[in-house]
């Protein structure tokens, strides 16, 4: 289980902005758009835009979007593709239950934790999370931007009527905020690293947080081991993911993640990584967030 010192490590990391530039490398500032520098006069900036397109920026990325639309027929494939997605499911929804039942003041040992709450799985691709929030008890919105998924999913729902019940949606997190639409929970895992501008989905994910809602997050570090395991051998030497599924430049550490999301309004209160075990085949949550890792925030009060 995630231990005391990651919390404290996590304080650490939500102290003012200033102190966390200082770990920031050069990258981050100029790719991810984090700068220093002091802000240009206002007569040289371009109006704000109208209220309404506050979030609309695009968080769509078509080439990353090609790639699972490609092999979107997979999902529900237990040794295809998505093979350490279904591995993984158990370990993360653990932690979800967990965080959110204690959030939300829940008993975790009931079956339907989550009657009465409402979800949304952002980047739900065929389900995969989305069918066992739904199990849980949660209403279930369930979008993705690449319409054969959402095919899928809805066609994989509906053979168990627990399920049928889930919204699926082919459309994107800033186009339910144009929409206005509120959840208690949102949900994005392993979809931040295929987005266009993450600190725009950040905010977007934000907007469509009730408050006193929750958001998790969950993504791959932007470390030498995450190159190593999650790119070199889990692409090209063990063959789990088709080769280009992830590139290493879109991922995220957990300094940075803790970064864009209290500039959305979220405030991290806990993360955990996951690990494989190559003896058993499974994953299990850990204090380690050198590769795999998710984070559980609260919206601030505005
Ligand atoms: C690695 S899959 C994760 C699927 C699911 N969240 C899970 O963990 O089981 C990433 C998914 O995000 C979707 N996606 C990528 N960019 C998106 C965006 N900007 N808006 C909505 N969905 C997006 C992809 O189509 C894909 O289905």
């Amino acid at each position: 289980m995630v231990r005391k010192h990651l919390i404290t490590r996590l304080r650490n990391l939500t102290r003012p902005a200033s102190h966390l530039h200082s770990h920031c490398p050069n990258f981050l500032q100029t790719r991810r758009h984090f700068s220093d520098a002091p802000p240009p006069p206002a007569s040289a900036l371009p109006p704000p835009p109208p209220a309404s397109n506050v979030h609309s920026k695009s968080s769509l990325n078509q080439t990353e979007l090609n790639k699972f639309a490609s092999i979107a027929d997979t999902w529900w494939d237990a040794e295809g593709p998505f093979k350490p997605l279904h591995v993984m499911n158990p370990t993360r929804l653990a932690f979800i239950r967990s965080t959110l039942c204690r959030h939300f003041r829940k008993d975790p040992h009931c079956t339907r934790p989550f009657e009465g709450l409402k979800f949304v799985d952002v980047g739900c691709g065929g389900g995969i999370l989305s069918e066992p929030l739904a199990r849980m008890g949660a209403t279930v919105t369930g979008i993705d931007a690449v319409e054969k998924n959402i095919k899928i999913a809805h066609l994989h729902a509906e053979l168990d009527p627990i399920t049928s019940s889930i919204d699926y949606c082919c459309t994107t997190a800033e186009k339910l905020v144009e929409e206005q639409r509120k959840f208690d929970a949102v949900i994005a895992l392993e979809v931040i690293e295929h987005v266009a501008e993450p600190a725009e989905f950040c905010k977007s994910l934000s907007a469509l947080t009730d408050s006193g809602g929750a958001i998790l997050i969950s993504t791959i570090n932007r470390s030498m081991r995450a190159y190593a395991t999650a790119i070199i051998m889990a692409e090209y030497v063990l063959h789990w993911l088709p080769k280009g599924t992830h590139e290493w430049s879109s991922f995220l550490t957990p300094e940075e993640l803790v970064l864009i999301l209290q500039r959305s309004s979220v405030s991290v209160q806990e993360m955990a990584g996951f690990v494989y075990n190559p003896l058993t085949g499974r994953w299990s949550l850990s204090d380690d967030i050198g590769v795999n890792f998710i984070a559980y925030g609260t919206k601030n009060n505005e």
